[in-house]
């Protein structure tokens, strides 16, 4: 987020509001930063709404994320992530529903909400003559309390140790990025807001950014809500997706149930020896009776989860050996591409 010199992030928490949040576990590892339980409600929208004029731009959103997960938010341009997590960090006004961060009323109990959060919403400004330490400093004596020692420990987890000292206009566009993590870690959030956070980043930094974003959830129990619009990014970076389309929530899954082939139906590639396709085909045909279709080597077909090992006992018995075997998956990406195209109303 852009921040000018005389104004607070919006997560700078207010001290005197601050109370100490219940089943924390403090451990004395070699960064000692607080874990957190795992499994818990710290994010919880219910029926969110925003209304611009006529226009809808979140629709009766309601979800819950859990400590220690990565809860990826997932939607074309315009589909309404960013004011959603507007809503959230209470940088927007909700028209209509709740959130709640642990429990706390964004509207009724703001300053106690916000102050369980961290984020970047938009790109992280850092004031680029000053070196990263300089920054984290300036940032932790907004919250007022923060040691060096506690700076040094969110230094140590983003892995900056070693340029810290550095003026930042010297870094890459990855270590602004941890930095701006590192930023929104100081006061020790049960929630972490990214709003596209890869945006700009190479192959490396993003797969950097996924390693570190999953090890932040995962070891320390920070629930973390990431948006974006790249579907493989998510894949590969969340525990669970939701696809957010025309405002609107479509549907919130595991990655795994995601890439689970549908009523137990599946996809298989198989390969054997050239000789033998041919007779492959066939016997294939006669036990199951399905639709089989060839793509240069591979026989592909689709069976009933539980008729996967009849396949290799009917080639075996008509000695075909199976060269390999895979079994097809729906990716997220077809699911993605599929219910974009086929739901939502026009938003006017
Ligand atoms: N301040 C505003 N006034 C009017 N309409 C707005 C305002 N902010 C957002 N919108 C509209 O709300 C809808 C959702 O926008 P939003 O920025 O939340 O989408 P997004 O999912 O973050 O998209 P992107 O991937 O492009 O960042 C859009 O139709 C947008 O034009
Ligand atoms: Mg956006």
């Amino acid at each position: 987020m852009s921040l000018k010199t005389n104004q607070k992030p919006f997560f700078v928490p207010d001290n005197d509001n601050l109370q100490p949040v219940q089943d924390d576990i403090k451990t004395e590892l070699e960064i000692n930063f607080t874990k957190h339980k795992k499994g818990e409600t710290v994010l919880s929208l219910k029926n969110l709404t925003k209304r611009y004029g006529k226009r809808v731009a979140v629709d009766d959103v309601s979800l819950d994320v859990y400590s220690g997960e990565v809860f990826g938010f997932l939607g074309p341009n315009g589909a309404g992530k960013t004011t959603t997590i507007r809503m959230i960090a209470g940088l927007a006004s909700i028209t209509q529903g709740e959130a709640f961060i642990c429990g706390h009323s964004i509207k009724k109990d703001f300053k106690q909400a916000v102050s369980l959060i961290g984020g970047i919403i938009e790109n992280p400004e850092m004031y680029k003559h000053m070196t990263g330490w300089q920054n984290l400093k300036y940032y932790a004596s907004l919250y007022g309390n923060i040691s060096d020692e506690q700076i040094m420990n969110v230094v140590r987890l983003v892995k900056m140790e070693n340029r810290i000292h550095e003026k930042v206009k010297r870094y890459s566009l990855g270590m602004r990025q941890r930095i701006g993590i590192a930023q929104s870690l100081l006061h020790s959030p049960r929630l972490l807001i990214l709003d596209e956070p890869t945006n700009g980043l190479d192959p490396a930094g993003i797969h950097e950014m996924r390693d570190f974003l999953k090890m932040l959830a995962h070891e320390y129990g920070i629930a973390i809500f990431i948006s974006s619009h790249i579907l493989t990014e998510m894949q590969l970076m969340c525990d669970r997706v939701a696809i957010i389309y025309k405002g609107k929530l479509i549907a919130i899954k595991t990655v795994e149930e995601w890439t689970r082939p549908q009523n137990n139906i599946l996809k298989i590639k198989l390969s054997v020896s050239p000789l033998q396709k041919n007779k492959a085909i066939k016997v294939l045909n006669s036990a199951f009776g399905c639709d089989i279709q060839t793509n240069q080597n591979l026989i592909v077909f689709s069976l009933p989860e539980e008729q996967l090992p009849k396949v290799s006992l009917e080639l075996a018995a008509r000695e075909i050996g199976i060269v390999s075997m895979s079994l097809g998956e729906k990716s997220l990406e077809e699911t993605f591409l599929e219910l974009t195209s086929a739901s939502g109303t026009e938003i006017s």
